[in-house]
């Protein structure tokens, strides 16, 4: 029997409190029409990260992203301020930058050679006298919101969209104290998974549910029954005191402190947290059924002298992603099958995932709700 898009998305309820509430529907992880939907309302209306701040520090640095199928490219002006545009040439929609990170002084289009200034302005049209009303100032590069926070530069492709600040709420303030930028930018990896991109965000949330039997090595330096799940705005927080162990001693030397911090902000950013240590995620769908994880690395320690170590706890970090690949893409096989509709959730352990699905929940019947007035 085929649904409609609405009865899928309406098959949530998302008014449950989590004692009583299921996962979101298989549907959801399965059905194109939610992955468009997603495309245009999820990643097309929330704050997303597309740069580090390291990489757009100078005057003239610039980095090219895709969000939503958009491309997009971000760049620090020459009166240092932050802008992102369509990489879209107004000629005739060749990408205008090709690189995927750089300096430039003018962004020349690779097709017929029109520039455009780092405020987006078209500079140079070559061959464009005679145009009838052609008003060079109505054909600069089109504009996408950009800010920063932290070490994040986020952009949102929504014009009406609240600041980055509202969006955030409080996790501004939760992550201060913590000092991101007492670390630096090491090294990125990048995953592909055969999992809808809300399988990963699932497994990340279900408050360390899985450590035990999933992740033997990571499990030994947590104190799994202290772990805490805080969830509040559009972000939730998993953390977890740390003790010594014996069981690996890669992940004995490389995942220390007094505390493990996993911060998740709506709908696909990561960040972890040990002593001298950061990684990011940032998950990315490939369509339903795929999608990719960028991890990047940050220590506190960049220099040649630890370059060992931090591969060694980039490895850890691996070892750990492997399993999580693993379980994930065995999900998505089994959200495929006739034997599932959606699972219910621990009360203790999963408010994390109960969040998210109410959240999204939210964007998509918003977005239907919008879709049907319009009609
Ligand atoms: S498409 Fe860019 S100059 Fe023609
Ligand atoms: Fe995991």
């Amino acid at each position: 029997m085929d649904y409609s898009l609405r009865e899928i998305v309406s098959s949530y309820n998302d008014q449950e409190p989590l004692d009583h509430a299921y996962t979101i529907p298989a549907a959801w992880y399965v059905d194109d029409r939610i992955a468009e939907l997603e495309r245009q309302t999820v990643f097309g209306r929330t704050w997303q990260v597309v740069a580090r701040a390291d990489q757009l520090q100078r005057p003239g640095q610039f980095v090219t992203a895709e969000l939503a199928g958009e491309p997009i490219v971000v760049v620090r002006d020459g009166n240092n301020q932050l802008r992102a545009f369509y990489n879209v040439c107004r000629h005739h929609a060749a990408a205008v930058v090709t690189e995927d990170e750089g300096t430039a002084s003018i962004f020349r289009c690779p097709y017929h050679g029109w520039s455009y200034g780092l405020d987006g302005s078209l500079k140079g049209a070559p061959e464009f006298e005679g145009v009838c009303s052609f008003d060079r100032s109505r054909n600069g590069l089109v504009p996408v919101r950009a800010e920063s926070w932290e070490r994040f530069v986020f952009v949102n492709l929504d014009p009406q969209a609240t600041l980055l600040a509202d969006f955030l709420g409080g996790l501004g303030q939760r992550v201060a104290p913590l000092n991101l930028a007492s670390v630096h930018f090491f090294e990125r990896r990048s995953y592909s998974l055969n999992c809808n991109w809300k399988v990963f965000v699932d497994n990340y949330l279900d408050g360390g549910y899985h450590v035990p039997h999933l992740h033997k090595a990571l499990n030994s330096v947590l104190q799994y029954k202290q772990y805490t799940i805080e969830n509040e705005d559009r972000y939730c927080l998993q953390s977890s005191p740390m003790v010594a162990s014996d069981v690996d001693a890669a992940t004995s030397a490389t995942r220390t402190g007094d505390r493990a911090w996993y911060f998740w902000q709506y709908p696909n950013f990561m960040i972890n947290l040990y002593a001298g240590y950061m990684d990011t995620n940032l998950v990315l769908p490939d369509g339903v059924d795929r999608c990719t994880v960028v991890f990047d690395f940050y220590f506190d320690d960049v220099s040649d002298s630890a370059a060992e170590r931090n591969r060694q706890s980039i490895l850890v970090g691996e070892r750990v992603n492997d399993e999580d690949v693993g379980i994930c893409e065995s999900v998505q096989r089994g959200l495929h099958s006739r034997a599932y509709g959606a699972g219910r959730l621990s009360v203790r352990r999963e408010a994390g995932e109960h969040l998210f699905h109410r959240l999204l929940a939210a964007d998509l019947k918003a977005a239907l709700w919008k879709i049907s007035n319009a009609r």
